[in-house]
């Protein structure tokens, strides 16, 4: 017997960042109800960021990727349930509870619905792409495969120079591989980064022995025996390898949400709350399209941690009736090897820029205006410019353009008056 509505209680499904946060979230805000946190993994929820950074260069453990200690959900009346992946959901009507269904034919009732099911790795649809040898990196299991891998590879072909690529390509580069990048944007980056950023990736990884090959699409990839040995351009070339490691970009996943016949466009739809347009039912992560965290202008997706954590908070908030809206800056940074890029804003639409430094010494910021108004910063090896942006984001403060071309002055010294 299922139990009555009031007494099931809220379904997390998908257990990665934005789901512990938000389970953990409802409980700081003294929720009683029962809590379900359930996800697709076998392995308790950890972190992803550090895979293609620390955990690939070899200075990360499996254990220290851990979010909480094993004890955590159990101290806090969170069942956990992991390696369940959720198929089949119908929202509560009248007194009967909403219910779930997972593949193996679980079923986990609920009162309300959290959806934190993440994104996968957009997939390479050319010919031999499912020989071995041929790698995508976005969970844990992936991480291990691809440092196996990496061990006894010696010709490294990335396919996608975005960050989880050039992250890859750097962690190899540093083991001594051959490394070829291949990106089919004319330049690096392109979604997250303005141009003159991502001149300087390419340079940078250059001058760390990588090839980077732009405009240059993959075709197909062939193998010797059900493996692969080389990547086939459009150009008519081919690349050798013995590893490649695709990083093309995520599609956000929306079937259950479809299922249920929420909004979607490009991820799920939700407001400022992470309210789906469905209003029992929240939504957070890179899941989800939301309007835009500082100017509620159009909707963006934010495959961003920080916003992440943010909007799980706020969705725990809405879940129980207590509608939160906090200014939230999102931030990302990608470490590269010893590049450390750091992003506070989103750049889209800028109509001005101002690089503070010189990107030859691989310490400079770059910080973009719309209608004199500052938007964002991407800084390399440069924190202090990022924190000072970001803080001047949060607190909506001016940092004219006219007054930050000088890199010998440091940005918190123009810190003082808010804009509004
Ligand atoms: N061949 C080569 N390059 C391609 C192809 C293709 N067929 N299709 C897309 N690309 C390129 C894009 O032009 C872009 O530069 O792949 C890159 C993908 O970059 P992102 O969209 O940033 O995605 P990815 O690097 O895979 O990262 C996925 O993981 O770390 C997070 O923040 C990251 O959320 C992002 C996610």
């Amino acid at each position: 017997m299922p139990p009555a509505l009031e007494e099931a209680g809220t379904l997390v499904v998908g257990a990665s960042q934005a789901g512990v946060q938000l389970a953990a979230s409802l409980r700081q805000l003294g929720d009683t109800a029962p809590i379900t946190l359930v996800g697709a993994e076998t392995h308790p929820p950890y972190q992803r960021p550090p895979l293609s950074k620390e955990f690939l260069a070899g200075t990360a453990t499996q254990d220290g990727l851990a979010f909480r200690n094993t004890s955590y959900y159990a101290d806090h009346d969170i069942e956990l349930v992991c390696g369940e992946r959720v198929v089949d959901v119908a929202l509560p009507a009248g007194n009967r509870p909403g219910l779930a269904r997972t593949s193996s034919g679980r079923e986990l009732p609920f009162a309300r619905l959290a959806l934190t099911v993440g994104a996968r790795p957009r997939r390479l649809d050319v010919p031999g792409a499912d020989l071995d040898g041929i790698l995508y990196l976005r969970d844990l299991d992936d991480a291990v495969a691809l440092r196996d891998r990496l061990t006894d590879a010696s010709r490294v072909v990335v396919v996608g120079g975005g960050f989880i690529g050039l992250e890859a390509a750097a962690a190899a580069r540093a083991q001594g591989k051959d490394v070829v990048v291949v990106e089919a944007a004319d330049r690096l980056v392109g979604r997250a980064v303005a141009p003159v950023v991502s001149d300087f990736l390419r340079q940078a990884h250059e001058r760390r022995g990588s090839t980077v090959l732009l405009s240059t699409g993959v075709v197909g990839f062939r193998g010797t025996d059900g493996r692969v040995d080389g990547v086939l351009l459009a150009d008519g070339r081919a690349l050798p390898a013995d590893l490649v490691m695709v990083g093309i970009g995520v599609v956000p996943r929306t079937e259950l949400a479809e299922q249920l016949g929420l909004e979607c466009d490009g991820g799920i739809v939700v407001d400022a709350h992470a309210r789906t347009s469905a209003p029992s039912v929240v939504a957070a992560g890179d899941c989800t399209v939301l309007p835009h965290p500082l100017t509620g202008e159009g909707r963006v997706r934010l495959e961003s941690v920080p916003s992440a954590v943010a909007q799980a908070t706020l969705a725990a908030a809405t879940l129980v009736g207590r509608e939160a809206t906090t200014r939230s800056v999102p931030w990302f940074w990608s470490n590269q090897g010893d590049l450390k890029l750091q992003i506070a804003g989103l750049s889209t639409g800028f109509d001005e820029h101002v690089v503070r430094g010189d990107p030859d010494t691989e310490s400079f910021s770059v910080l973009y205006y719309r209608s004199g108004a500052l938007l964002a910063v991407d800084a390399v090896n440069a924190p202090a410019d990022y924190l000072a942006v970001r803080k001047a984001l949060t607190q909506e403060i001016a940092l004219p353009a006219e007054a930050v071309a000088d890199a010998g002055t440091p940005l918190k010294t123009l810190l003082t008056a808010p804009t509004a």
